[in-house]
């Protein structure tokens, strides 16, 4: 089975917005981005709206040769956008106004009922459900119960420990028992967040990961590298 790699682009649209023209195009780089081996795209249509616009999702979403998955926040207007777009994936992500990026999973426990009866209505249209949690047994269990179809785990911290040299093997023991656990449920298993070569070098050595999400790397490291070469890098890694 070969592992699939997602692009997130909000990045382009940051980029772009900081200049408040149209340049660069998200839906041109999405384009570029499969042409160039991608699974698919994914963007985060955020509340405060900081990079990726309403336009953007509508233009995306209207081309279906481009697969998409969309972050969104458990947030009324948000999610009745999300409906209304009909994307072929959705990903619940937690938004915190003033964080820089996601900063950790959902807090399934506390927003149990309205996460379920969400889920419920993105299943109904056959759009896939994923659930952005922290590598936790209990998270897990819950994401089952409330019928998502996927889990993505946050690799935020074993990134950060990654890049700082220090110790992560009990992050990672961690990590591996919760993708089997997921596994063991039937829940598709993804991993997203701070991903590069050196962590998606480590990640991949988890049998049960079938899908990767990164953006910000990819997005930076082609600023010197091309696009091109730095998805060829990553699928060759993934592969
Ligand atoms: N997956 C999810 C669910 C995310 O929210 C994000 C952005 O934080 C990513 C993947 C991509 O993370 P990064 O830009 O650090 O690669």
């Amino acid at each position: 089975m070969s592992i699939r790699l997602g692009v997130n682009i909000d990045h382009v649209a940051t980029l772009r917005n900081a200049r408040g023209e149209l340049h660069p195009d998200p839906y041109i780089v999405a384009k570029k981005v499969m042409k160039c081996g991608a699974d698919s795209i994914t963007i985060h249509l955020r509340e405060d709206r900081r990079h990726i616009k309403d336009n953007d999702l509508k233009i995306l979403s209207t081309n279906k040769s481009i697969p998409l998955n969309l972050e969104v926040a458990c947030n009324k207007k948000i999610i009745n956008i999300a409906l209304t777009n009909n994307p072929n994936f959705v990903c619940f992500v937690p938004e915190k106004r003033n964080e820089v990026t996601t900063e950790g999973g959902l807090n399934l426990k506390k927003n149990k009922f309205k996460l379920k009866k969400i889920i419920r209505k993105f299943n109904k249209k056959k759009i896939r459900t994923s659930l952005f949690i922290n590598p936790s047994k209990i998270d897990v269990k819950i994401s089952k119960e409330m019928d998502a179809k996927c889990v993505e785990f946050h690799m935020g911290k074993l990134s950060n420990l990654v890049k700082k040299n220090k110790n992560y093997s009990k992050e990672l023991k961690k990590i591996k028992f919760c993708c089997k656990y997921a596994k063991s449920l039937d829940l598709e298993v993804h991993a997203g967040h701070g991903i590069d070569y050196k962590t998606a070098k480590i990640l991949k050595k988890i049998r049960e990961i079938e899908e990767f999400n990164i953006g910000h790397f990819i997005i930076g490291e082609s600023i010197s590298l091309g696009i091109d070469k730095t998805i060829k890098n990553f699928k060759k890694i993934i592969k």
